[in-house]
């Protein structure tokens, strides 16, 4: 039997923020997501975390997950003494605990797997993982015999200098047998320069204790400070882009760009520079992205173009074409062929195939057949101040430059607006709309003289 224990009550002081440690974000899922998502694949059979600081801020952040069960660890004395509060909940468990610092996020599954097994096989009392760091400073170091079997961790505050220069570091990571852990969980004393009761003390106590070296230094990274948020932050991405560049994407300037976790890419994707991906994002075979673009929770079929433009939560059919500088907001729909161009504002908007709205418009909450034309400055009045309204137009139709149409309104197939039109009633299909002052003309007139 397996459980997983993930130590998420520290307060973060380092981090200098308001949000607790955990739920700092790294290309855009927090870091408890992200520890709980590294051990998921084991299939434990139970699942814990360790909350204590703004617990219940914690707790609701996880509201989707199911299976996990909250331990309080009120006030927060430690890494042991986070550990000591599973005693009850795990009374009369047998098995292996795993027990994963929750600030830990760029873990692979895979290595997880491996100190499982390594585990299992060598049948220690506690496997942990370690790393030799360029600079371990800040991590405890880890000491061993001459058979490498481990004797001790120790802080880095409790270190001599002769012990810093020990550069095998303690990650942060066990596997423990839970009935060896829980006879010495209670031994735990405070005497170290924190007054805290440290986990990493319960080693010393159990035996055999084994560690297993990561291939990977990268992977153990223990974030504390915001340095190393963007450094872990940096070393993730370069992790996504080398996924997809392995999958058939190409990048122009791969540093420049950021990917979600949750972002997917067909094959023979060209990425230009500046190209920011978020959220659940799929983008289809043979598109061309960029540069300079934002797209988040959005999906893009095969073959489509954008460039210096804004997407959030909008879904793009085969071969459009959007920019330079179009925003597409939540809800707009663009069937296959449409071309969104410069200034151009979509929001809660369905464009049937080939509709074209090529310059300076606003299209809210409407509904456009196949092939419209939008002319450049059209504007779709869609707020009286108190509620939307829809705007209809149908198949073929043309609107004029500037032309206001004020919601709700519906123009018929192949309709054609005049220019500079401002129109608040229904048009029937086929004809022309005219909504604006006729045109005078003076020519016995001379200007004021002063
Ligand atoms: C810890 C280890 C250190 C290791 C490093 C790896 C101890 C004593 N030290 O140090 O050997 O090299 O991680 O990154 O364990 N937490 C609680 N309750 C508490 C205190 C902390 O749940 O009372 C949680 C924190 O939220 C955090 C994790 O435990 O997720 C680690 O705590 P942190 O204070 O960051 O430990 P480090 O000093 O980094
Ligand atoms: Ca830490």
């Amino acid at each position: 039997m397996l459980a997983v224990a993930v130590l998420a009550a520290g307060k973060g002081t380092r981090m200098k923020s308001d949000r607790p440690k955990v739920l700092q974000s790294l290309a855009g899922a927090t870091l408890v997501e992200r520890v709980l998502a590294s051990c998921r694949h084991l299939d434990p059979q139970r699942q814990l975390l360790i909350v204590g600081h703004q617990a219940e801020r914690v707790r609701s952040s996880l509201a989707h997950l199911e299976g996990l069960e909250f331990a309080l660890q009120q006030p927060q004395n430690g890494t042991g003494h986070a550990v000591q509060q599973l005693l009850g909940p795990l009374e009369g468990f047998e098995g292996e605990l795993l027990v994963l610092n929750g600030d830990v996020p760029l873990l692979r599954p895979s290595t997880l797997e491996s100190l499982l097994e390594r585990h299992r096989a060598s049948g220690a009392a506690v496997s942990l993982l370690t790393a030799r760091l360029a600079n371990p400073s800040g991590y405890g170091r880890v000491f061993t015999d001459e058979l490498g079997q481990v004797e001790a961790i120790v802080e880095h505050r409790d270190c001599s200098e002769e012990q810093r220069r020990n550069d095998l570091t303690n990650a942060g990571i066990y596997c423990f047998n839970w009935r060896a852990l829980a006879e010495v969980l209670p031994q735990l004393s405070t005497d170290n320069d924190q007054g805290e009761l440290y986990l990493t003390d319960t080693v010393a106590m159990l035996s055999p204790a084994v560690h297993v070296e990561v291939a990977d230094p990268a992977e153990i990274a223990g974030i504390n400070d915001r340095m190393q948020l963007a450094q872990c932050e940096i070393a993730l991405q370069e992790r996504l882009r080398s996924h997809w560049m392995a999958e058939g994407v190409s990048f122009v300037d791969p540093a420049s760009c950021t990917l979600s976790e949750g972002t997917r890419f067909g094959r023979d994707v060209l990425v230009e520079p500046q190209c920011h991906f978020r959220g659940r994002t799929n983008i289809g075979s043979g598109c061309r992205i960029g540069p300079g673009c934002l797209i988040e929770d959005s999906q893009l079929e095969d073959d489509v173009e954008v460039l210096y433009s804004v997407l959030r939560e909008v879904s793009v059919a085969v071969g459009c074409v959007v920019g330079p500088f179009a925003q597409l907001r939540s809800g707009a729909r663009l069937e296959r062929g449409c071309r969104i161009g410069n200034f151009v504002e979509v929001k809660n908007s369905h464009l049937a195939a080939g509709c074209k709205a090529n310059h300076l418009s606003y299209l809210g909450d409407a509904d456009l057949g196949a092939g419209v034309n939008v002319g450049a400055g059209t504007i779709t009045a869609n707020y009286d101040g108190v509620r939307k309204h829809r705007t209809v137009i149908g198949a073929g139709s043309k609107t004029g430059a500037n032309s206001v149409l004020v919601a709700p309104i519906v123009l018929g197939a192949g309709v054609t607006v005049g220019a500079g039109s401002t129109l608040t009633r229904d048009v029937p299909a086929g004809a022309l709309a005219l909504g604006r002052a006729p045109q005078l003309i003076k020519t016995d007139w001379s200007p004021p003289r002063g």
